[in-house]
């Protein structure tokens, strides 16, 4: 079966087509990222303008690297949700006509079901399983029991990791987007001392909160920036990082054990931090570990086109065409 996907949720615009949702054929990404870096985020009316201009190339040269012509797609995928609005309706449009004018099924598919089946790429899923997924606008822990069954055992009662190392960042003025900023900066510093940072804690033992890691940061930068005392910004970077992976860390592999998971997933833009990886790597030695290559980390239309192919084999559903950017992890 070849699946052709589109993701255009948020400032990157993305067409992929894939086989039996194993075999990528073609993943071409335009990025807007240089566009919004002067404003220090995503402004949505230009990153919906963006999506216009650019979906059409994208789409032919998606169709030209994998050597496929349109007669052969069999199903199209698309993010149907979460994300800036204008910015979906662009890759819901598109692929809407697609799937009209062929006459194919069309599905679609929840933004966070994607990366989490970014994992599915390299190596099959096995369950139970859990997910951290941490990316700009999430930080939850998921259990899977089978292929596109979701259950949400905690999630982040503020601000999303994503969001505290890009705000973290703006305030340090070392650039956007502010976690791979942060992620260099802190493994530039070698020694072992650290600005004290709090540790937080929930009700809900796999619940999260950034947003007090966040202040107490932020707070500590402008006292001591009015007192004029010398910062260390690789020095702030590290302490931050390892703050925040810690909080990750811990409440991930509460949840491994409480469940007797199989296998345990990281998804999401945060899952290409260095920190993470390592300590993920080492923590976990007792199951199944995956997380995304680099290039399927951040939001892409692979991963998207992988969820679509299991979302579509598993329940045997299809969409109708009045989707119109709405958000549904579980099936109903
Ligand atoms: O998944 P994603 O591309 O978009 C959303 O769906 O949100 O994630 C983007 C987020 C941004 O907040 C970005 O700063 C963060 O992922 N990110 C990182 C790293 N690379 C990207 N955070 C920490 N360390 C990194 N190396
Ligand atoms: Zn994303």
């Amino acid at each position: 079966m070849i699946v052709l996907a589109i993701e255009s949720s948020c400032d990157e615009t993305s067409v992929s087509i894939n086989k039996d949702g194993t075999t990528i054929l073609s993943n071409v990404v335009l990025s807007q990222i240089a566009l919004h870096a002067k404003y220090g985020g995503v402004v949505p009316e230009i990153a919906s303008r963006e999506h216009v201009k650019g979906i059409t190339a994208v789409f032919e040269e998606s169709f030209e690297k994998a050597h496929i012509a349109p007669e052969d797609v069999d199903l199209v995928a698309v993010t149907e949700g979460p994300g800036l609005i204008g910015s979906l309706l662009i890759g819901i449009n598109a692929a809407k006509a697609f799937a009209l004018a062929r006459n194919i099924p069309i599905i679609g598919v929840h933004h966070i079901a994607g990366h989490v089946y970014a994992n599915a790429i390299e190596a099959p899923l096995e369950f139970p399983l859990i997910c951290l997924v941490v990316s700009g606008g999430h930080t939850e822990l998921l259990k899977m029991k089978s292929h596109y069954h979701f259950e949400k055992l905690g999630e982040t009662k503020d601000d999303a990791i994503g969001e505290a190392y890009d705000k973290i960042a703006r305030v340090l003025g070392i650039g956007y987007p502010g976690g791979p900023a942060i992620d260099e900066r802190a493994q530039a510093y070698k020694k072992s001392d650290r600005y004290p940072m709090p540790r937080v804690s929930t009700d809900n033992p796999y619940d999260f909160s950034y947003s007090g890691l966040k202040s107490h940061v932020i707070n500590m930068l402008n006292r001591m920036r009015m007192k004029g005392e010398p910062l260390d910004v690789d020095k702030m970077c590290a302490s931050f990082q390892e703050a925040a992976v810690e909080h990750l860390i811990q409440k991930s592999l509460d949840a491994v054990k409480a469940v007797n998971a199989k296998m345990f997933l990281v998804a999401g833009g945060v899952a290409a931090n260095s920190l993470l990886r390592a300590r993920v790597q080492e923590t976990f030695d007792f199951v199944k570990v995956a997380m995304p290559p680099f290039e399927y980390c951040t939001d892409n239309a692979a991963m998207i086109g992988v969820a679509g192919y299991y979302k579509y084999i598993t329940h045997q559903k299809v969409d109708t065409l009045d989707m119109n950017g709405r958000s549904r992890l579980a099936i109903e």
